[in-house]
């Protein structure tokens, strides 16, 4: 956890995908800690919950009067709209200094000789271009500031190659976890971190829509050493970790969570 106590109090995250899964469990994380989340999302009901259910529980912890949590109802995809949910949220919060890229998906599952164009390009549209706009909307202002981490999901699948069902998907997160580098290593001395995150099976809505047979589950269960699915919360609190002052060498490399269950 932060070296410093109270690291997190009135610092501002931005998470994209905080309508489910990891994004939603990541804001109330550091809500927890005090620090301001803007939850962003295409899924309005959904990351107005989210905030709903962040500022009823931690609205008012650590002196904060006003709301710790702002909904946006984003879709990724949208370079414009990108940049404005990082100025909302400066607007907002006065600044930002940590920025998620949850939100993601498979699109659907596919054999490989059956990934059409319009797949390819939905799934990058949304993994590779989603976490790029992001990046590139609010690293001017933390180069500003000298300082920002950046957290992007890649997925254990970037390893494995999502045979039979997902190489769309596992190819645009190869291409997540690559970016992350390089852009870590381009703004490395100017107060930058930015890494990702290969989790194996996490039990969200993402995983039950991925379950589509028993034999499916029952595959991903024998993969995990650990017998079990990942937990939303155990993601979210390794973002917070990456983003805290506990180990700011840490940058550029994508770390694997997933219960034991390596590559083949
Ligand atoms: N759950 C897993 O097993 C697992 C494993 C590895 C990687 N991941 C990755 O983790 C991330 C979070 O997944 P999750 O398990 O929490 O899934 P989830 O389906 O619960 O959440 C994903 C969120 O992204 C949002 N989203 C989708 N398209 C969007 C768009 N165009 N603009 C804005 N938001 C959009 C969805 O509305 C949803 O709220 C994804 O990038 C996923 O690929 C998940």
């Amino acid at each position: 956890m932060p070296k410093t106590p109270d690291y997190f109090a009135g610092k501002t995250i931005i998470i994209t995908g905080a309508a489910s899964g990891i994004g939603r469990a990541t804001a109330l994380i550091f809500a927890r800690e005090g620090a301001n989340v803007v939850c962003a999302d295409i899924d309005e009901a959904g990351v107005k919950a989210t905030a709903q259910q962040v500022n009823a529980k931690y609205g008012n912890k650590l002196g904060n009067t006003g709301n710790k949590a702002l909904a946006l109802n984003i879709d990724v995809t949208r370079r414009a709209a990108v940049g404005d949910m990082v100025q909302l949220a400066i607007d907002g919060f006065g600044s930002v200094q940590f920025l998620f890229n949850s939100a993601g998906a498979a699109i659907r599952r596919s054999k490989f000789l059956d990934i059409d164009d319009a797949l390819m390009d939905k799934t990058f549209d949304l993994n590779v271009k989603g976490t790029l706009y992001g990046m590139q909307a609010v690293l001017p202002h933390m180069l500003a500031n000298k300082f920002g981490v950046i957290v992007n999901m890649g997925s254990m699948s970037h390893r494995r190659g999502g045979a039979g069902s997902s190489v769309h998907y596992a190819a645009a997160k190869g291409a997540v976890v690559t970016m992350t580098m390089g852009v870590a290593r381009e703004f490395a001395t100017q107060g930058i971190r930015c890494m990702s995150i290969s989790p194996g099976p996490i039990r969200t809505p993402f995983q039950d829509s991925a379950q589509s047979s028993p034999e499916l589950l029952q595959r991903f269960l024998d993969d995990v050493p650990m017998k079990r699915f990942g937990k939303a919360e155990e993601i979210g609190e390794l973002v917070l970790f990456m983003c805290s002052d506990a180990c700011e060498f840490m940058t550029a490399d994508t770390v694997y969570v997933n219960g034991g269950g390596g590559w083949r």
